[in-house]
């Protein structure tokens, strides 16, 4: 057994591993900034397309710029059609095993995948958020054997991922929705996913792996798999009424609320509001106010946890979103990942930026020096 001992940061927490530009988080406060610029600025009068420029070159776009990176995204919406076939021999998978596999099989046919310059990481970080809407919006119509829906040019990203989605475009507030929903999601410092993807670089393996790393590891409930779990809670609760009881029984048997509690934030998650804004007017507006309402007396239910910095997080309402806007469950989290391709893009930028292997230690505490014993002679 070894004897010396050693400061162990199990999972990490509060460990700064390099420096970035790309977000501010005050957890205490319930701050995020990215690139220097608030969250609730940019929720409220920007968009997706704005945003990926911020992230992606460091500061926002003129006109002309913005409408070069809109045409290139435009330009990157298909996909080859052997990433179809992968799609339809996979899609009685899970939406976020398929979009995994699909990104990666792209990686076969992307002439630039092995290109690491920053202007190669760029617009193949572009082109994945393009083709990303297109593999998951064909996975949703193939599992229900209809045929994809061609892009519509004419549409920003947001209105023509639900455009390719379900074949009618949506109306503006839909589209507004959906837009204010990417850029909440599009960057967060070293969350799970993000640092997955800058481990991945960290070996200087590409954009696609690192990508792909990063879907695999936003699919946990810990993660982005919270948001697919709320409206589950919300649909087994069924009434505000039985919310207190279901959260007493819930935290009594030592289980979580799913949508609460966050590493880094011990106020409430800044992009929360946007979102609970948004899902009361719609659940109003569609008649069906029951939703909010129950995950409102949820939070009352859970007022006790706040002195212990347990607050709502992003995920507790983007779930009541998606499902007012009949969009299935398990599309929960594939949503949430292609808005965070510019920030998995932008991590990758910053690790081949300044490059170091990512590469900690585990402390052992198993048996040392055994005698390696023939397999006749052990019992
Ligand atoms: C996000 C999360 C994993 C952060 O975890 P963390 O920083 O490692 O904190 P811990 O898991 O150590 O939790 C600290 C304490 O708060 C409690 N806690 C944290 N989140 C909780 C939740 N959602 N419900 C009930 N209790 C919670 C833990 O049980 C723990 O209590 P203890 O000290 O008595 O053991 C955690 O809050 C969680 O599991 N949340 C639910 C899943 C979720 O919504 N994820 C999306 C995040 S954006």
């Amino acid at each position: 057994m070894a004897t010396r001992s050693v400061e162990l940061k199990r999972g990490l927490k509060d460990v700064y591993l390099d420096r970035t530009q790309a977000s501010f988080i005050d957890g205490t406060e319930g701050k995020l900034l990215y690139r220097g610029y608030n969250i609730h600025d940019l929720a409220e009068k920007s968009t997706f397309e704005e945003v990926a420029y911020l992230l992606l070159y460091g500061s926002l776009p003129n006109q002309e710029q913005l409408d070069e990176l809109d045409a290139t995204l435009k330009s990157t919406r298909t996909i080859p059609e052997e990433v179809y076939r992968v799609i339809d021999l996979t899609k009685d998978g899970h939406p976020m095993d398929v979009l995994r596999t699909a990104v990666s099989a792209l990686a076969s046919f992307d002439p630039d995948v092995e290109d690491n310059t920053a202007d190669g990481v760029r617009r193949k970080g572009l082109r994945l958020t393009s083709q990303a809407a297109t593999i998951i919006c064909a996975h949703y119509r193939a599992r229900q054997g209809l045929p994809p829906i061609a892009p519509d040019q004419s549409l920003s990203h947001a209105a023509n991922f639900l455009y390719m989605m379900r074949g009618v475009v949506p109306d503006e507030d839909e589209a507004k929705l959906m837009d204010v929903d990417f850029i909440l999601h599009a960057e967060h410092g070293a969350n799970a996913s993000s640092f997955a993807s800058r481990v991945t670089a960290s070996t200087l393996a590409d954009l696609h792996a690192a990508i792909v790393t990063g879907i695999g590891t936003l699919k946990g409930p810990l993660h982005g798999g919270a948001a697919e779990s709320v409206m589950k809670m919300a649909e087994e609760i069924g009434d505000p009424a039985e919310a207190e009881a279901y959260a007493k029984r819930v935290l009594g048997g030592h289980g979580r609320i799913m949508g609460f509690g966050h590493r880094v934030y011990k106020a409430e998650d800044p992009r929360a509001q946007h979102l609970r804004d948004r899902s009361r007017s719609l659940g109003e507006k569609l008649g069906q106010p029951q939703w909010i309402q129950i995950l409102d007396a949820l939070v009352e239910a859970m007022a006790p946890y706040r002195a212990r910095g347990i607050h709502v997080n992003v995920d507790f309402f983007a779930g009541s979103i998606y499902y007012l806007m009949d969009i299935p469950e398990d599309l929960f989290i594939p949503i949430f990942a292609l808005g965070r391709i510019p920030g998995w893009t932008l991590q990758v930028l910053e690790q081949f930026e300044n490059n170091i292997l990512i590469r900690p230690l585990l402390w052992y505490e198993g048996p040392m020096d055994l005698e390696y014993v023939p397999i006749e002679a052990r019992a």
